[in-house]
């Protein structure tokens, strides 16, 4: 994963810089790094932490003087998160200096040829076996920086973003991408590097965005020169005009990005559906679906494929798309299916679904179902990101930046789009009829009103965590359309609060889970007032007679639950598999009032990142 930025041109690169990483700390944050160029030399500081620590290192070492930088923010692979293995790394003559978010896979083989011919190495990471085997193609070569790195990807397996720079020719970075996204932010003057347009959106609103294999010599007197890395050929630069400002990066009031994000569902969701879902005319118009309907309409099934939230949020749409499509869908890890061989071919719809469009997993998962002859839709937020690049056709969910590392408006909305998608189809097969079709464009309209609704159960929420903040363990359970959502709940809290969690359909608690049930165990039941209704609240009986502690999640209005659990948070009436769009969201103002309790990093949490780029 990993954040970069870089920066050249008339400004002093030390602020631009900082806060660039700042903001890219979503991307991981085990340990940061600035390197400077300020005309004579490079000044150099790194250190384990975070970009805080970074600032206060260098306010007590270095004056950050210069307008050439590079910096980084680490999720470490190779290399414990200490101040040696943090970025930048240098070469060994100290003339070329390198960030680098991502893999290479074959670097100790690398390795030991540079050793044999005398390199020697202060980390243990990759990242500096990539720096010294660019030096060494310079040297041996005489040449030009640019060129020296080109040869070295060349040598190279693996996934990178990479910035480096020369101190014998202080005009010019070289940046390169494959697997890892970069982009490059074009000013009056000025050029800016990182990983997404966050770090230069004050600065400038036009980017190029590399595509995989493909480096750019980034200089100030020469116009952007982009090249494919394996044959050479000359690029012409497309400057996309950015959408996104500044003020949906930053928290706008909130603690917490995650809190802040929570709350913009209401509106995340309705941007999912503006344009889309015409209720007045009773269509629903998608471009990405028009212009493939044949493949949707013939295809034998459709399999799903993500990671994680996005994983949870397309088990949601198995059951919503099965039920509306009459369609047989599956739902796999991208993480398994990429290596599994799965029997696929050009009958097949493959979904994937990837809130940063960066997965590596994902991503690679794609690849092999394209290969196979399916065709895949990408369901992505990340604009122009390498998933929704990587695919035939797509819907992105336009839910905004999602900055906490912690997904919270990312499955909303993405449950949102592939509803409307199933209904879509639907209404092409002629499995629903116009009256259902109707009710639901109406229902789901409407559902951000009702989102708003139970937003303001948070203080509920908040009485809750605090009674349960300091337990070791949590059960999540869910039937139908909110199993999932039970998923979604547990994996929330356990990825922010650091309490083991699980997700369970509720009548699988009596295989097993049933087991771990006492008083000490508080048990969230998704209990809305459908199907499964008698039946949960049967379930919900046996874990009363247990002595296990019931957080109901209700239809507004129950009467039988309310009488039986310890605590219950109401939802709105809604049709029943449009309801984990509202039932999902105490669950996330649990997990997150728990962890703030806990003084736990909510926006960043342990050992995560929000853009996973190696499998
Ligand atoms: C959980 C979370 C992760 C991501 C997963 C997939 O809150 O954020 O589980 O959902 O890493 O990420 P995307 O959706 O970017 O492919």
């Amino acid at each position: 994963m990993c954040g970069i930025v870089g920066y050249i041109g008339h400004r002093d690169a030390y602020p631009v810089i900082l806060k660039g990483l700042q903001r890219l700390e979503y991307r991981g944050y085990d340990s940061a790094g600035i390197a400077l160029y300020d005309g004579l030399e490079i000044k150099l500081s790194k250190t384990k932490g975070k970009v805080a620590d970074l600032e206060l290192k260098f306010s007590q070492q270095i004056e950050p003087k210069g307008s050439l930088g590079i910096g980084h923010t680490r999720w470490a692979t190779h290399g414990i998160p200490n101040d040696t293995n943090s970025h930048p790394h240098f070469s060994n003559s100290g003339d070329l200096v390198i960030i680098h978010n991502g893999i290479i896979e074959n670097y100790e083989a690398l390795k030991q040829e540079l050793i044999k011919r005398g390199y020697h190495f202060s980390s243990d990471t990759d990242t500096e076996v990539l720096i010294n085997l660019i030096e060494d193609i310079q040297k041996n070569n005489g040449l030009k920086l640019g060129k020296a790195v080109q040869v070295a990807l060349n040598q190279v397996i693996g996934a990178y973003a990479i910035a480096v720079f020369d101190i014998k020719k202080p005009n010019e970075i070289v940046a390169a991408r494959l697997g890892s996204p970069l982009a490059i932010g074009v000013g009056e003057g000025e050029f800016f590097i990182a990983s997404d347009a966050s770090p230069f959106l004050e600065y400038t609103n036009n980017a190029v965005y590399l595509e995989d294999e493909e480096m750019a010599i980034i200089s100030l007197h020469n116009p952007l020169n982009i090249r494919k890395i394996k044959d050479d050929r000359l690029v012409s630069p497309y400057v996309q005009e950015l959408k996104i400002n500044l003020e949906q990066i930053e928290k706008g009031g909130y603690d917490h990005f995650m809190l802040k994000e929570i709350f913009e569902q209401p509106h995340a969701i309705k941007d999912t559906y503006r344009g889309r879902l015409l209720t007045d005319e009773g269509i629903i118009k998608m471009a990405g679906i028009e212009d493939h309907m044949a493949k949707f309409l013939n295809a034998n099934r459709i399999i799903i494929v993500a990671c994680g939230t996005s994983w949870h949020a397309g088990l949601v749409a198995e059951y919503i798309i099965e039920e509306l499509v009459r369609v047989p869908v599956e739902v796999e890890y991208a993480s398994e299916f990429r290596y599994r061989n799965p029997v696929i071919d050009n009958s097949d719809v493959v979904i994937a679904i990837s809130q940063s469009g960066e997965t590596a997993d994902t991503l690679a998962a794609i690849k092999l179902a394209k290969e196979k002859g399916a065709f895949v839709f990408g369901v992505c937020n990340v604009v122009g990101s390498s998933i929704s690049r990587e695919t035939d056709a797509g819907a992105y969910t336009h839910a905004g930046p999602e900055i906490g590392v912690a997904s919270t408006k990312a499955f909303t909305t993405q449950i949102t789009v592939l509803t409307l998608i199933a209904l879509r189809l639907a209404k092409a097969k002629g499995t629903i009829s116009n009256t259902d079709f109707r009710a639901h464009l109406v229902e789901l309209e409407m559902i951000p009103k009702k989102v708003e609704e139970v937003l303001k159960s948070e203080t509920l929420t908040k009485e809750i965590a605090a009674i349960y903040k300091d337990v070791s363990n949590f059960l999540y359970l869910g039937r139908g359309f909110n199993f999932p959502v039970a998923l979604e709940g547990a994996l929330k809290l356990k990825e922010i609060s650091y309490i083991h969690a699980e997700g369970y359909p509720a009548a699988e608690m009596k295989h097993g889970p049933i087991a771990l049930i006492d008083e000490n165990m508080p048990i969230a039941v998704i209990a809305t007032k459908y199907g499964h209704y008698e039946k949960v609240v049967s379930n919900i009986q046996e874990i009363k007679s247990r002595k296990g502690k019931i957080i109901a999640v209700v239809t507004k209005g129950d009467t039988q639950v309310k009488g039986i659990a310890d605590h219950v948070i109401e939802i709105p009436e809604t049709i029943e598999l449009l309801s984990p769009l509202l039932t999902t969201i105490p669950l996330q103002l649990l997990s997150y009032h728990i962890a703030v309790m806990l003084d736990k990093n909510v926006d960043q949490p342990r050992n995560l990142a929000k853009s996973v780029t190696v499998e």
